[in-house]
C-alpha cells in the first residue's frame, strides 16, 4: 500500500521531544546588538553571523528608513524591468572596489545568486568541480545548472588536480569553493585553488560569505586574506552576515556580470532587493571600510575569550581560522543536549547535525560577534565555566 501522502513530507522531530528542546524555527520577538530575545528569553546572541555587530547599529537603521521613505517598501518589479535604486547601484559599485573587482551585480539572497548563476553560465557538457563541504546553495546550483558536477575531498589539492588533469575533454570546468567554511571555520587554500585553475585553465568559483568583512587586513575577505590580485573568476557573497544586512553579490568581470544582469534567471525573474535592505547593507559597507579594525578586534578577542574559558573548562575546540567557534558534540543528540544546556544558560547557538554535517561529527557553532558587550561576555564566560559533557 502506497504511504498517505502527509507522510511523505513529515518531518522527524523525535530528537526534538525526546529532549524537550527544538533548537530549529524559533520564534524571535526582539534583538538588539548581541542580544535575541528568544520566545521570551533574552539570551546572548552567539547564533546569528552578525560578526561585527551591525544588523542592529544605528546608522544602518537610519540609512534604512531614510530608503524606505524615498523609494516605498519594494521595486515591486525585476531589476531589469523596474530598474534599481540608487542604494542599490551605490552598493554594487562601492562593493566591487572594496574586494577589489570590476563590477559587481546584487541578488535579494546569497542563495539565489548561487542557485541561479550556474545556470546563466554553465552549460551540460561543461564541468563543476565543488568542494565536498561546499554549501547547498553552490551545490545546488551547480546541479540545476545540469552541468557534469563532481566533488572533490574537503580541501585537498592533490584529489582537485587528479579531476583537473583528466578534465581536458569538458570545454568549461569550473573549480567552486568557500572561503571559510562556516560549520568548522576553516579556510580554503584560494591561493593553491586559483593557481590549480590558472594552470588547466578552469573557471574558480568563490563563495566568501563569511569572509567578507571578517577576514583580510582591511576585512576586504578572502581575495585579501591570501593576496590574491587579479582574479579572473567569480567570485560571489552573502550579504546577510557580516555587513549585517540581507542580498547575495556576485563579482566579476564587467562582461560577466553584465550578462548575468541580462541573462541570470535569478536576476531577471525575481524582485529585486528592497531599497532599505540595499541602503542598509551600503550603509554596513561603509562602517567595515572606516572601522574594520576596531570591530573586528573585539570579534577575535571574544573569540579567544570563548576557547579559553571552553579550554578551561575541558572541551577541545575545533580550531579554525577565522572566528567561528565549533564546539565537537558527535551524534545529533549529544549535540542537541549541548544548544540546550547552553540555551538554559541564556546563550542561544547554532547546533549543526546531520545532513549540514557527517553523521557524529555534530556541533555547536557559537559566533560571539562585535555586538556582544562586556556584561554579556562575562555571563557567557560564566556558563562556559559551569559547562558539562552532554
Ligand atoms: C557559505 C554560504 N553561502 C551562501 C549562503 C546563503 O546566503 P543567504 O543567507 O544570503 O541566502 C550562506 C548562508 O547561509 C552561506 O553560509
Amino acid at each position: 500500500m502506497s504511504k498517505p501522502a502527509a507522510t511523505l513530507w513529515a518531518t522527524d522531530k523525535s530528537l526534538a521531544v525526546k529532549l524537550g528542546y527544538n533548537p530549529y524555527c524559533r520564534t524571535i520577538k526582539a534583538k538588539q546588538a548581541g542580544m535575541v530575545n528568544v520566545e521570551g528569553c533574552d539570551c546572548i546572541d552567539f547564533a546569528s553571523n552578525d560578526y561585527l555587530g551591525l544588523a542592529c547599529d544605528k546608522r544602518v537603521k537610519q540609512a534604512m528608513v531614510e530608503a524606505l521613505d524615498c523609494y516605498g517598501a519594494s521595486m515591486c518589479g525585476t531589476p531589469v524591468a523596474v530598474g534599481g535604486c540608487h542604494p542599490l547601484r551605490e552598493l554594487e559599485s562601492r562593493f566591487a572596489s572594496f574586494i577589489g573587482l570590476e563590477e559587481t551585480v546584487v541578488f535579494p539572497t546569497g542563495y539565489q545568486a548561487n542557485l541561479s548563476i550556474f545556470s546563466a553560465l554553465a552549460d551540460p557538457d561543461d564541468l563543476v568541480l565543488i568542494d565536498h563541504y561546499a554549501h547547498a546553495s553552490l551545490i545546488q546550483g551547480a546541479q540545476c545548472s545540469r552541468a557534469v558536477m563532481k566533488p572533490f575531498l574537503h580541501n585537498n589539492m592533490a584529489h582537485l588536480e587528479k579531476m583537473l588533469l583528466k578534465s581536458s575533454a569538458h570545454p568549461r570546468r569550473f573549480v567552486v569553493t568557500e572561503s571559510v567554511f562556516s560549520t568548522s571555520g576553516t579556510l580554503a587554500p584560494l591561493d593553491e585553488i586559483i593557481e590549480l585553475c590558472r594552470r588547466y585553465d578552469a573557471i574558480p568559483v568563490i563563495d566568501d560569505s563569511h569572509g567578507i568583512g571578517v577576514i583580510g587586513e582591511n576585512g576586504r575577505g578572502g581575495l585579501e586574506e591570501f593576496e590574491i590580485k587579479d582574479f579572473t573568476g567569480i567570485y560571489t557573497a552573502s550579504l546577510g552576515k557580516a555587513l549585517g544586512g540581507q542580498g547575495g553579490a556576485v563579482s566579476a568581470s564587467h562582461d560577466i556580470i553584465d550578462y548575468l544582469r541580462y541573462s541570470c534567471p535569478g536576476l531577471i525573474y525575481s524582485t529585486g532587493l528592497t531599497p532599505a535592505a540595499a541602503a542598509g547593507v551600503l550603509a554596513g559597507l561603509e562602517i567595515v571600510e572606516r572601522e574594520f579594525w576596531s570591530l573586528a578586534k573585539r570579534l577575535w578577542e571574544n573569540k579567544a575569550l570563548v576557547c579559553s574559558a571552553l579550554l578551561v573548562s575541558g572541551f577541545s575546540v575545533a580550531d579554525g581560522q577565522a572566528p567561528i567557534i565549533s564546539l565537537p558534540c558527535g551524534s545529533a543528540e549529544q549535540t542537541i543536549r549541548m544548544a540546550k544546556q547552553l540555551h538554559l544558560a541564556s546563550i542561544f547557538t547554532t547546533p549543526f547535525i546531520p545532513p549540514s554535517v557527517p553523521t557524529g561529527k555534530g556541533c555547536v557553532r557559537m559566533i560571539a560577534g562585535a555586538g556582544v558587550d562586556d556584561e554579556s561576555m562575562a555571563r557567557a564566560l560564566q556558563a562556559f565555566a559551569n559547562l558539562t559533557e552532554c
